[in-house]
């Protein structure tokens, strides 16, 4: 009986709870909020397992000096914004919630941005972007070539880069003629 009593006392007052926490305004929400209880696996979690269901295992395109060029003019034009310079990190990278991680900064064992991430993955998430983060989908401003090619780049960040390339995603470089 007393059982039975706590579980539909359980039942009334769990959602109860959650209306209040959701309605008076306590959701972490703006971003200098603390993450929710195991936001960052769920998240992390989820968007792996659906990568790992859905990248392309292999690029069909080389890092040819052209398409690592055609790349990184892509770069600076639509992502350079949010995920910084060579040289240069972004101010407004630092300022959403996930932070726009800086795919020019090195970062130990010689990796540079994500530069150790499979080509696959990086092309599938400039595709489809993730959500809840300020990540984009390109699949609608970028055609499948232009998403190849930003994503051999970035891919390639870690080895020697032809000059012009890294002139192209260099602060103040000029832009397409
Ligand atoms: C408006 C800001 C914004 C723009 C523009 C943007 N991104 Fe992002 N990007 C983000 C944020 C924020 C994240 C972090 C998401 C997360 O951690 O879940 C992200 C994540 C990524 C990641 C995954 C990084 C990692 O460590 O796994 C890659 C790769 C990426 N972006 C590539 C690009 C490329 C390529 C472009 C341009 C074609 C681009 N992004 C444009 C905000 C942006």
């Amino acid at each position: 009986m007393r059982f039975f009593l706590g579980l539909i006392l359980g039942l009334i007052l769990f959602p109860l709870a959650l209306m209040a926490y959701l309605y008076y305004g306590h959701v972490p929400v703006a971003v200098g909020d603390a993450p929710l209880l195991m936001e960052r696996t769920i998240t992390h979690r989820g968007l792996h397992a659906r990568i790992d269901r859905e990248a392309p295992r292999k690029s069909p395109m080389e890092p040819s000096p052209t398409n690592l060029l055609i790349g990184a003019q892509i770069y600076r034009d639509s992502c350079s914004g949010c995920h910084g310079y060579y040289g240069q990190t972004s101010p407004i990278g630092k300022e959403l919630f996930p932070r726009a991680p800086q795919l020019w900064a090195p970062h130990g064992n010689g990796i540079v941005g994500v530069s150790d991430d499979p080509v696959g993955e990086t092309y599938w998430k400039v595709r489809n972007g993730i959500r809840l983060s300020g990540m984009p989908a390109f699949n609608n401003l970028l055609n499948p070539t232009q998403m190849w090619q930003v994503s051999v780049l970035l891919a390639n960040a870690d080895k020697p880069l032809p000059a012009n390339v890294i002139d192209t995603v260099k602060p103040g470089a000029a832009p397409n003629p």
